[in-house]
């Protein structure tokens, strides 16, 4: 109380209308010292949300600017990262040795602490869009059993390769490839349909498929043997 009278003692003429207290300026000048000190940590390097190839190697990057005193964690969807072989922390990045399609998904987050100060910063979410390509096998879609094949009626194959992005498949016979002008070939169910088959379809039938990630034929395939009518 007696410094706030001082103060405005002091200042004479214009008094009364300025009743600043000394202790309170001093307080401000403390906390904005302070609190422009913790707000020093900033990331330099944020984790970026990039393409990536199942089964080949990634590397996630984190860095803020004063890196004293700072323990750098990452987590997975939340959750905190435990590392293994495959993928773990390197200094502050996270290293993936192979990327799995599966277990990668979702959102990685680099998490920087102060120990000093206990501040903690997280970072901006990034996520991997992750591209592969599996192998499948050739299987009979229509009829719904082989027993079922009859002459002159319609079969339908399926092509179970898959991928992201969605693969752009072929289909073979006896090693030629197979067009839209004698096959209905549906890319997008991947099937291939020949409306009325006859003994002059059979043959081994196999499809293959390639996207970004790479090319691969069927592991499995499908012999077409239609009995012929004997007349
Ligand atoms: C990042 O994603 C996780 C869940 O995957 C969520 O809990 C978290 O709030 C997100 N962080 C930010 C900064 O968006
Ligand atoms: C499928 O047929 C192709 C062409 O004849 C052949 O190269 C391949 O080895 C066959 N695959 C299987 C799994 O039988």
């Amino acid at each position: 109380m007696d410094l706030t009278t001082e103060t405005e003692n002091r200042r004479g003429e214009g008094g009364g209308r300025l009743r600043i207290d000394p202790l309170y300026v001093v307080a401000i000048i403390c906390f904005q010292v302070l609190s422009t000190g913790t707000a020093a940590i900033q990331f330099t390097r944020e984790p970026k949300s990039q393409d990536a190839l199942h089964g080949r190697s990634a590397m996630l990057r984190c860095e803020v600017s004063d890196p004293t005193d700072i323990t750098y964690s990452w987590l997975h969807n939340g959750q905190p990262l435990e590392n293994s072989e495959r993928r773990h922390q390197e200094g502050s990045n996270l290293k993936f040795i192979t990327v799995d399609r599966r277990q990668d998904a979702g959102n990685f987050e680099c998490v920087a602490q102060n120990t000093a100060m206990g501040e903690v910063l997280h970072s901006t979410n990034a996520s991997f869009n992750i591209k592969w390509l599996e192998s499948g096998g050739v299987t009979l879609k229509e009829p719904i059993s082989e027993r079922e094949i009859e002459n002159s009626a319609p079969v339908t194959l399926r092509c179970h390769i898959d991928g992201h992005p969605r693969p752009t498949c072929q289909w073979f016979k006896d090693g030629v490839k197979l067009t839209e002008k004698s096959h209905q070939i549906n890319n997008k169910e991947r099937t291939l349909t020949i409306k009325s088959a006859t003994p002059d379809d059979n043959g081994l039938f196999y499809c293959c498929a390639k996207n970004a990630a790479g090319h691969v034929c069927s592991n499995s395939n499908f012999t077409l043997n239609i009995i012929g009518m004997s007349n």
